[in-house]
Parts: C-alpha cells; sequence; structure tokens
C-alpha cells in the first residue's frame, strides 16, 4: 500500500507552527499541495514559504476553525481551488486556561470547548459534507488530541475534557463515514516540543524560569523514552493515519507518546 500523496488536497487546520506544521511539510514532501490553515497571517504565510522553499505545494488560508462561517468558506475555497479534499488533520487548538475544575468560570467552560471541541467538529462537519459528494467519494481525516484526554490533567480538566470528546467524535463518525470510504482516526499526543507546550508550562509557573526548567526535566524522567518528542514524531504518525498504507484503519486512537501511558494502556 502506497504512502505517496502524490496529488493529493490536504488540509492541515492549525498548521503554521509546531506539529500541524511538521506535519504539512511532511505532507508536502509525500507529493501533496497542502492547504494550511491558521488564525494568524504572518505565521501561516510564512510556513508556505517555508514550504514552497524546499520545493512542496503549499497554501496558506486565513481562518479561525472555531468559527462555522469561516470553516464552510475554508472548505469551498479548498474546492473552488483544487476541485476536491482528500485528507484532513484537523490539529487546531490552544493551550487553554490552567485552573482547578471549580474555579473555572462558565465562560472558560464556554471558550474552551469553542476553542478545542467544537473547532474539531466544524471541521469534520464540513470536510465530511465534501467527502461524501466529490467523485471518487471518500477521503481521511485524523483529529489531533491528547493523553490529557485518556487520563485527565490536573489544572487543566477543561482541556483534557475537549480533548476526550475529540476521541469519541472521532470514533462515532469513522463507524458513521466507513461506509462512504472515509477513514477517521485520532492523533493521541504526548508532550512534544511546541509553543502550546511552553506557553501551558510558562502559565502554570508564572513564567518563573528555573521551575520551568525543572518541569520539562519531571516530564522527561516520567517518559520511559527519556525525552519530549520532536513534533515531527507526531506528525510522521498523522501523515500514515492519511495515507492508504493505513486503509484499513479508522475509528483508532493512535497514542503517539514516547510510552507515557504505556502503563496504563
Ligand atoms: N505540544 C504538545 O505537547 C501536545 C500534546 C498533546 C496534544 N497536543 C495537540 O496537538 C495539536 C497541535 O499542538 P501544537 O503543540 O503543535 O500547538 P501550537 O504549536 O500552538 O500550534 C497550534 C496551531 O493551531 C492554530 N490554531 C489555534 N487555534 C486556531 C483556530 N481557532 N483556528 C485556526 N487555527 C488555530 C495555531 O495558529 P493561530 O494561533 O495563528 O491560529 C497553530 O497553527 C493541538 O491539538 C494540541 O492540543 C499537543
Amino acid at each position: 500500500m502506497s504512502r505517496s500523496m502524490e496529488g493529493k488536497i490536504v488540509l492541515v487546520a492549525g498548521g503554521s507552527v509546531g506539529i500541524g506544521l511538521a506535519a504539512a511539510e511532511l505532507f508536502a514532501q509525500a507529493g501533496a499541495n497542502v492547504v494550511i490553515a491558521a488564525r494568524g497571517v504572518e505565521r501561516g504565510q510564512e510556513a508556505e514559504r517555508e514550504i514552497r522553499r524546499r520545493g512542496g505545494n503549499a497554501v496558506y488560508m486565513q481562518a479561525d476553525v472555531s468559527k462555522a462561517a469561516e470553516v464552510k468558506e475554508l472548505v469551498d475555497r479548498i474546492v473552488e481551488t483544487f476541485g476536491r479534499l482528500d485528507h484532513a488533520l484537523n490539529n487546531a487548538a490552544v493551550s487553554g486556561k490552567l485552573a482547578r475544575t471549580a474555579e473555572f468560570s462558565e465562560e472558560d467552560f464556554d471558550a474552551e470547548v469553542k476553542a478545542n471541541l467544537k473547532s474539531v467538529w466544524l471541521c469534520m462537519k464540513y470536510e465530511l459534507e465534501q467527502m461524501q459528494k466529490q467523485s471518487p467519494q471518500g477521503g481521511a481525516i485524523v483529529n489531533t488530541s491528547s493523553v490529557n484526554g485518556l487520563g485527565g490533567a490536573p489544572m487543566a480538566a477543561l482541556y483534557a475534557m475537549s480533548k476526550a470528546g475529540i476521541l469519541t467524535l472521532t470514533k462515532s463518525a469513522a463507524q458513521e463515514y466507513a461506509a462512504a470510504g472515509v477513514r477517521i482516526n485520532a492523533l493521541v499526543a504526548g508532550a512534544f516540543d511546541t509553543d502550546l507546550l511552553r506557553s501551558a508550562v510558562t502559565q502554570m509557573l508564572d513564567g518563573d524560569s528555573v521551575r520551568i526548567a525543572q518541569t520539562f526535566e519531571s516530564f522527561k524522567a516520567r517518559i520511559p523514552a527519556g525525552r519530549i518528542g520532536n513534533p515531527v514524531e507526531a506528525a510522521e504518525a498523522a501523515v500514515w493515519l492519511c495515507s492508504d498504507a493505513a486503509s484499513y484503519v479508522t475509528g483508532h486512537s493512535m497514542i503517539v507518546d514516547g510510552g507515557l501511558t504505556s502503563w496504563a494502556r
């Protein structure tokens, strides 16, 4: 089965930095036309330039994927430009507010769900509509979840809850759309060296650089692989799940965490 993405049209929602950018680069290296969606224009355009500099095909399209109208417009634009949508990595998220469960406000709850759960559902909604009506029908979708969505996370209950929701959205939709030729899987990420992880730890420790360094050391000590992951290592799994090499894989939660949660599985 082929790992080639030659000529495939791929959306990476949240593709301007971190794991999403690493995936966009891998999709492009494998021959895909990649659409990078994110809110921030500067980082999005830089991601597009970087991929093109390396000989890949990428285009940045601005979108806030927590807003239905913007996701619909994004998918419409992709189809107008390329004629179809083959694969999507729904990866956009923010680190969110950190607090104990009872200390969050109702506004915090709604904001977290909008940014990190509704955004994934909205992406799936418009991607699935397109993948069902195109000819040939079908496609592959990967939604980025987190090990926090498996085991919860102190001070991050709302983030963990959103990431758990992504897992059941993924499994439900995988069962519904398999007959239409759409495979839907989740990437369950452990700790990866990105802006999101750094901003969560910085927020938790009020920017105290000594304690931040200690926290990263204690993360490493808990990870059997002995290190924080490189975003490319998460991206590789997402690209494989989209590829034809994973043609019989759907409804799967693929844990990529250097063994962090292996004891609990
Ligand atoms: N890093 C980790 O250790 C880790 C661990 C577990 C799970 N994850 C998950 O992996 C995914 C990627 O994380 P990362 O660490 O690579 O994060 P990151 O470096 O902060 O990148 C997040 C990307 O999402 C975009 N984004 C955020 N909200 C968006 C929105 N509403 N609409 C469109 N784009 C949006 C960001 O661009 P703009 O801000 O410009 O929109 C950026 O391109 C996330 O789903 C995260 O929860 C990460």
